[in-house]
């Protein structure tokens, strides 16, 4: 795991990315800049990786993920692309994308998926589940959980179905040559963002925290594990 500072364990964590810290906030026309930059280096290129990555997720465990399910949110969903695939797969699962509202106001209305503009820290819409897909390692533990807990808010218990499902990387040191590349997640998602990589110890300790009672890893797929989590 990549170390993060020369700060004492015991000092308060600074506001900001690393990068923000070194360089400072954006402004005027680097801020420009810095947004095309981003989306040139991070929203397109992780888009198509995620969505790839997704189909994947649909054949391996697809079945036991949603079989039987009625409703589903995608928190930060983005363009729907994922709440699409789930529904062509399993037309009867009710899909609603929860996004910012400066995604959700670009994305076309469509007739597939229900798209709602909000904000995960303040509320989540009801579904039977929750998706929450390569999200959670852009967080730090303290807003993962946050996120976790207004998720939670949003299911019917365990009995009833309710359930979210987290798909994020999970760092295991056996897994070989994809540790490597897990391990240069960690260091990405240090300098860009307040997240981290967290091996199946650390996401245990959040769902619990989150107010959770038990999840299931159902697949680790290359760095990505996909868990069933309990209310
Ligand atoms: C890594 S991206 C999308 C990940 C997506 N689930 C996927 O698998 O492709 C993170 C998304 O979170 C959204 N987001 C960030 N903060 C949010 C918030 N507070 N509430 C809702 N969505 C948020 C961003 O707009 C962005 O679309």
């Amino acid at each position: 795991m990549a170390t993060r500072t020369k700060r004492p364990l015991c000092s308060p964590q600074p506001r900001g990315t690393a990068l923000r810290l070194r360089w400072g906030s954006p402004t005027g026309s680097r801020k420009t800049l810095w947004r095309r930059r981003s989306r040139i280096f991070m929203a397109s290129p992780l888009a198509s990786h995620d969505n790839s990555g997704f189909l994947t997720v649909l054949r391996e465990c697809g079945g036991a993920l949603f079989q039987g399910l009625e409703s589903l949110t995608d928190c930060c969903g983005g363009d729907g692309t994922t709440a699409r695939a789930v529904v062509e797969a399993f037309p009867q699962i009710k899909c609603t994308v929860l996004d910012l509202p400066k995604v959700i106001d670009n994305v076309p209305a469509d007739g597939v998926v229900n798209y709602v503009a909000g904000d995960m820290f303040k509320s989540v819409p009801p579904a039977q589940a929750v998706l929450i897909k390569l999200v959670l390692h852009h967080w730090s533990d303290e807003d993962c959980v946050k996120i976790l807990a207004q998720c939670k808010k949003a299911i019917p218990s365990r009995e009833e179905g309710g359930k979210v499902i987290v798909i994020d990387i999970v760092v295991d040191s056996s897994s070989g040559p994809t540790h490597e590349a897990e391990l240069l997640m960690d260091v990405a998602m240090m300098v860009m963002t307040n997240g981290r990589q967290r091996d199946e110890t650390d996401w245990s300790e959040i769902f619990t925290k989150a107010g959770f009672s038990d999840y299931k890893l159902l697949k680790k797929l290359g760095a990505r594990g996909v868990f069933d989590v309990y209310p």
